[in-house]
């Protein structure tokens, strides 16, 4: 394909990794992975990360995690304000531990929520905020951090799209009490499939470890505060604690994770040199709505939303798209409530639901690779122009 939406980020450096694991013998998840955790959360200057095996088993776990702390744990029928535009997986964990969803719209330049109905959506019952920076654009994290201290809400942050970002000389992914990245193929780093939670809650962080695999204690140092050691080691080798899952990553992902960190700054240098062109080609053309920046962003991908006010002809685009072999696809997971799942969900919505739905309906985005992109994204621009005349 001339314009691929994601390209692989590897070189020799991950398969020698993962060939060192294959030599070892060693696949369960072990020194690479512990490894791999200390050296992601330093470079976010956290001081706890935990690795599963996927941005929605990290979401998963984060969330459980919240209804097991020794104080003001959540509970069913809590309530928890989300973006209307998100992954699914950002939403499920939610619902499958009962809590009620309250759904804030977007704004339609950065495509992340809209902080100004933050307190119309706050009722009594709110317990957590879920924040997510949609493609590598930081929502208002400060706003929400500070939203959510002013009310004593938890803040989670799903940061599965954003990773390297900046707010503030602050990267994404350091503002909640607990912090999700994917390492999912195209995402900034890839370990083929990972995740992480990042924390600098010592407790978050044992109930996260113990969550990720079956709720035991073995991954627990022994002065953990999640529970009192008994005398016999016998029953300590398996001993559950949490109504846990195994969502471990395996220890090949987590050499690999290694690997990848080390190339994250260059990686990311090099995505936004792209940005900078994309910007530079499509901001000022009233015909296209692409994404407004917050911060620093670290450039997942390039969100284009035709101009309602022009009445455009989107299949027209796509068809054109196609016959240009450019690959393009919905903007994250679009508007949640859009999809048929959320007949399974306790929700409502806070005031009326309007840019999400447009994004949905009118908007798109193509690639952005850890490469030059020059011809690529010149070519998307004669294309778009040509489809939209
Ligand atoms: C915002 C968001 N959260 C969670 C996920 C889930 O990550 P994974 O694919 O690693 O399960 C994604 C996936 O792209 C995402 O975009």
């Amino acid at each position: 394909m001339f314009y691929e939406l994601a390209a692989p980020s590897w070189g020799t450096e991950e398969i020698e990794a993962m060939q060192r694991v294959i030599a070892s013998g060693r696949f369960t998840m072990g020194e690479q992975v512990a490894a791999f955790e200390r050296e992601f959360a330093a470079y976010f200057g956290m001081k706890h990360g935990v690795m599963v095996n996927s941005g929605s088993s990290a979401n998963l776990v984060a969330v459980a995690s919240l209804f097991y702390k020794k104080d003001r744990p959540l509970e069913r029928g809590d309530e928890v304000i989300v973006p209307a535009i998100s992954w699914a997986t950002t939403y499920h964990p939610l619902q499958q531990y009962g809590l009620k969803l309250r759904f804030v719209d977007v704004e339609l330049d950065t495509l992340n929520i809209d902080v100004a109905k933050l307190e119309q959506a706050l009722t009594p019952k709110t317990r957590a905020i879920v924040a997510v920076s949609i493609l590598g654009n930081p929502a208002a994290l400060d706003v929400m951090r500070a939203f959510a201290d002013a009310h004593g809400l938890y803040f989670i942050e799903d940061n599965c799209e954003s990773m390297d970002a900046e707010l503030n000389g602050k990267k994404a992914g350091t503002f909640g009490d607990l912090n999700t990245f994917s390492f999912f193929f195209s995402h900034h780093i890839s370990t083929m499939e990972g995740g992480m939670i990042l924390t600098d809650d010592l407790e978050l962080a044992h109930l996260c470890r113990s969550m990720r695999a079956h709720g035991w204690t073995r991954d627990l140092p022994p002065d953990t505060p999640l529970y009192e050691r008994r005398s016999s080691d016998h029953f300590e080798a398996y001993r559950f604690i949490l109504p846990g899952y195994n969502v471990r990553p395996l220890e090949l992902e987590g050499a690999v994770g290694r690997e990848q960190l080390k190339k994250l700054p260059a990686m990311t240098a090099q995505r936004r040199k792209n940005l900078v062109l994309f910007q530079e080609l499509f901001a000022g053309d009233e015909r296209f709505i692409i994404q407004r920046e917050n911060g620093v962003s670290s450039a997942f991908s390039f969100t284009v939303i035709l101009n309602p006010a022009r009445n455009p002809d989107r299949e027209k685009v796509f068809a054109a798209l196609k016959g240009a072999d450019i690959g393009f696809r919905i903007i994250t997971g679009g508007c949640f409530l859009r999809h048929d799942v959320l007949k399974h969900y306790d929700y409502d919505t806070v005031g009326a639901i309007e840019n999400a739905y447009l994004a949905h309906d009118l908007g798109f985005f193509v690639g952005n690779h850890p490469h030059d992109l020059t011809p690529q994204i010149t070519r998307l621009r004669e294309v778009l122009d040509r489809a939209c005349r």
